[in-house]
C-alpha cells in the first residue's frame, strides 16, 4: 500500500529505533530526563526562544499556548479553517475557557485589515476581551499553503498595537522554512509561543514542542501536569525527536518535490480539479469532477493507494519520508486508471 492519507503515518526507521532504545533516561516529572531536557534546549536554541517543553501532542502543545496567554472569557482570532478551531475538539472552550473570532481567510493567510475589524474595543467590558491572533504554517485544510512572511510581520504589528499576543500553530513549520529558506527562528521571532510537532514530516512516533518565554513555559509546564500530561522517562522519545530534527529536517524537500510530481500529474488529468500553485510544501487537494470523494477513495484502495478526505468534494494526498519517488510514479499510474 501505498499510503498517502497523511505525514502522520510514517513509522521510525531502524536507525531511530536504536538512539531510542540506548537513550539516557530520568523521571522528567522531576526535570532528571537528560534527553528531553537536551531536545528542549536544543530546539529553544534552534528557534531563538528562552525556553522549550516537550508535550505529547501538538492538540496539547496549541492549547496549552492559548492556555497560557489567555484568561477564561478572552477570545483568539484565526482562520477559520485553523486546526485550533475545526480539530481539536473544541478544546479551547473545553480547557481555557475562550471563544473564537474566525476568519474567512484566502488560502488560510488572514489579513491585519481582516483581524482588525474584529478586534473588540477594550472599553467594552461586556464583550469577550480579544487576547491572542493565531496563525498555521504551513496552514492544513489550505493544503500545506504557506504563510507569507510579509504578511505575519503585519500581523504582529498589529498586535503590538493593540497589545495582542501572537500564537503560531507550527505543526509543519518545518516544511514552511523549508520551502521558502526562511529560519524557524525567524517565523518564530514574531510570535509568543510557537508549537511544533515532532511526529509529521519529521517522522518521529510521538511529541511536539512549544516554545516561548521562560516565565510561559513553566507555567506551561504547570498546565501540562494538571492536565494529565507529566511523563516520566521520555528521554526515549526525545531521543526520537532529536533524531528527526537532524536527520529529517532538511529531507523534507523531497517530499515537496515528490507533490508537486503528484500535482503535476494530476493536473494533466480533464477529470479533476487542482490549483497547482498552492501545492508549496507536502500537501495537496484536488476535486474530482466526475466522482465523488469517497469513490475515489475507495476505488484507489483498491489498487493499493490510500488517499484522505480534505473537505467537502475533496481528496487530499500527504507526501511523507515512507513514500519513494517510485511510489509517486505508482500513486499517478492509479490515479490516472480511476480518475479517467
Ligand atoms: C496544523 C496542525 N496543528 C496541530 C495538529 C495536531 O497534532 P497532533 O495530531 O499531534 O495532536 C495537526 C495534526 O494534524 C495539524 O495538522
Amino acid at each position: 500500500m501505498i499510503d498517502l492519507r497523511s505525514d502522520t503515518v510514517t513509522k521510525p526507521s531502524k536507525e531511530m529505533r536504536n538512539v531510542m532504545v540506548n537513550a539516557e533516561v530520568g523521571d522528567d516529572v522531576y526535570r532528571e530526563d537528560p534527553t528531553a531536557n537536551r531536545l528542549q534546549k536544543y530546539c529553544a536554541e534552534l528557534f531563538g526562544k528562552e525556553d522549550a517543553l516537550f508535550v505529547p501532542s501538538g492538540v496539547m502543545g496549541n492549547q496549552l499556548c492559548l492556555n497560557v496567554l489567555t484568561q477564561p472569557g478572552d477570545e483568539i482570532i484565526c482562520d477559520k479553517n485553523a486546526h485550533i478551531f475545526l480539530y481539536e475538539s473544541g478544546s479551547p472552550a473545553m480547557l481555557s475557557g475562550l471563544s473564537m473570532n474566525l476568519i474567512d481567510g484566502q488560502n488560510g493567510v488572514i489579513t491585519p485589515a481582516e483581524v482588525e475589524t474584529l478586534i473588540r474595543p477594550i472599553s467594552a467590558y461586556y464583550m469577550p476581551r480579544t487576547k491572542v491572533i493565531e496563525v498555521e504554517n504551513t496552514h492544513n485544510v489550505a493544503g500545506g499553503v504557506v504563510h507569507p512572511i510579509e504578511n505575519i510581520k503585519a500581523l504582529k504589528t498589529l498586535a503590538d498595537k493593540h497589545r495582542l499576543k501572537m500564537h503560531l500553530d507550527g505543526a509543519r513549520l518545518w516544511n514552511a522554512s523549508v520551502a521558502t529558506g526562511i529560519s524557524v527562528a525567524e517565523y518564530s521571532a514574531y510570535f509568543d509561543t510557537v508549537s511544533v510537532c515532532l511526529s509529521k514530516g519529521l517522522g518521529s512516533p510521538v511529541g511536539s514542542i512549544i516554545l516561548g518565554e521562560k516565565e510561559m513555559i513553566e507555567e506551561a509546564f504547570r498546565v501540562r501536569k494538571g492536565w494529565g500530561g507529566g511523563m516520566r522517562q521520555i528521554g526515549i522519545l526525545a531521543a526520537a525527536g532529536l533524531y528527526a530534527i537532524e536527520n529529517n529536517f532538511s529531507r523534507l524537500s523531497e517530499d515537496h518535490k515528490n507533490a508537486k510530481e503528484l500535482a503535476e500529474n494530476i493536473a494533466k488529468m480533464e477529470s479533476v480539479e487542482i490549483d497547482t500553485l498552492l501545492v508549496q510544501t507536502n500537501i495537496l487537494m484536488f476535486k474530482p469532477r466526475t466522482m465523488s470523494v469517497e469513490e475515489v477513495i475507495v476505488k484507489s484502495k483498491e489498487k493499493g493507494l490510500l488517499l484522505g478526505h480534505g473537505g467537502v468534494g475533496v481528496v487530499r494526498a500527504v507526501t511523507h519520508m515512507d513514500v519513494t519517488d517510485k511510489d509517486i510514479e505508482k500513486a499517478v499510474l492509479i490515479l490516472s486508471q480511476v480518475l479517467n
